[in-house]
């Protein structure tokens, strides 16, 4: 994709924004025949709302539709949706990480809401399989997989590029992708400091830094197109974690990149926020059957008089008022909490159960 298509595409998203969304904008080489046929300046002015196909002279050609299919081959199924269920009806979201676990839930969900996500994730493999299966299982496109390594910027670069190539631009990002390095300040290595700071806190900041200026793109034409930003930092974002402060850290530097991206977002109206939330029991973090943080903290004797792994997972649940961990949907139901907020940004959300409240 040119210079010019990856700012046309985003530019067209806006154009053709109905007061919820744009269209989907697929970047092509060329097509057979354009309803409209101008240079960008012109764009503005000659795009009309409805149009399905336009060249842009220098640019490339874009097909549009109301979701990815419609736009492709004019086949829309597209679901109807109502209320908060259709807050991300057909909107372009970005998750990193989305392969497993909080992020794999938080693709779900999303799904189930209409939505269209991009599954980006170091494991391409993954993220492209796990695509796959919720394509068919829906029987039409709602996920793509798409390789990115969130600590690497022409890796960030090149998966944004991809996500605009393909649908125009990005409604809600949420980067998710994040490491935890347990030990001692007294212990740890640099090395596995630097490993939790590069993904969870500069990861946040090279993904914010190349999806913001799509978000503007797509903004600038009518002026009222509200995007999203949310990072998945943490409750130890909230709270210090004991022998854990590479993460915590990395996670409460994340709540102050937000707040400072949300005051200067803001004129594009872009949203940021960040959802923290508490322990995932049923994620691979934590109930791997070889390297889960369950089988570790039963291996090391750290919750006393634990003789399985069920007794160190109650140990868990009971210092949680809500008696439970946390998942994906309830996450998902704070990040749909940003988006459809129209007066509020730079915010913390706690998905916590109760185990940890803003002060
Ligand atoms: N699991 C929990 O209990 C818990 C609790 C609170 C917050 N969180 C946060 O939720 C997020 C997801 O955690 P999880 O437990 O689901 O993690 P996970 O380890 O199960 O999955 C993380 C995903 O991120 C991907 N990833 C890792 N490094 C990457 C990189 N550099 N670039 C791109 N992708 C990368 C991995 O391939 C994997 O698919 C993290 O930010 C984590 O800190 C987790």
């Amino acid at each position: 994709m040119n210079r010019k298509a990856r700012e046309i595409a985003p530019m067209l998203r806006g154009l053709s924004f109905n007061g919820e969304k744009g269209d989907i904008v697929v970047c092509k080489d060329s097509i057979d025949y354009a309803e409209l046929t101008c240079t960008a300046e012109e764009l503005p002015e000659k795009f009309e709302k409805g149009m399905r196909s336009v060249i842009v002279e220098g640019a490339g050609a874009f097909l549009l539709g109301e979701d990815y299919d419609d736009a492709v081959n004019g086949t829309s199924n597209a679901i109807k949706l109502e209320g908060r269920a259709a807050v991300v009806h057909n909107k372009v979201c970005v998750v990193t990480g989305g392969a497993q676990g909080f992020g794999e839930g938080i693709v779900r969900s999303l799904i189930q809401n209409g939505a269209l996500v991009f599954i980006a994730d170091m494991n391409v493999g993954g993220a492209k399989k796990l695509a796959q299966d919720l394509n068919e299982q829906a029987g039409r496109t709602v996920a793509f997989g798409v390789a990115v390594n969130v600590t690497d910027e022409d890796s960030v670069k090149g998966m944004v590029d991809e996500v605009v190539k393909t649908t125009g631009g990005i409604d809600l990002f949420v980067s998710n992708a994040g490491v935890l390095k347990a030990g001692s300040v007294k212990e740890l290595s640099l090395k596995d400091f630097e490993f939790v700071t590069d993904v969870n806190y500069v990861g946040f900041f090279l993904c914010t830094k190349h999806a913001a200026p799509v978000m503007e793109l797509m903004n600038k034409p009518q002026g009222n197109y509200y995007t999203d930003i949310v990072s998945i930092s943490s409750k130890s974002a909230l709270e210090g974690s004991n022998k854990n402060g590479a993460y915590a850290g990395s996670k409460f530097g994340s709540v102050g990149l937000v707040q400072s991206f949300a005051k200067e977002l803001v004129v594009d109206n872009t949203k940021v926020n960040t959802v923290c939330p508490g322990n995932f029991f049923d994620g691979p973090l934590w109930s791997d059957p070889e390297r889960g943080l369950f089988v570790q903290y039963l291996n090391t004797g750290k919750v006393p008089g634990a003789k399985t792994i069920e007794d160190v997972r109650r140990f868990y649940e009971a210092q949680i008022p809500m008696n439970r961990g946390c998942d994906g949907e309830d996450v998902t139901k704070a990040i749909m909490y940003s988006v459809e907020q129209k007066y509020e940004t730079g915010q913390a959300i706690p998905v916590t159960g109760g185990q940890v409240m803003l002060n």
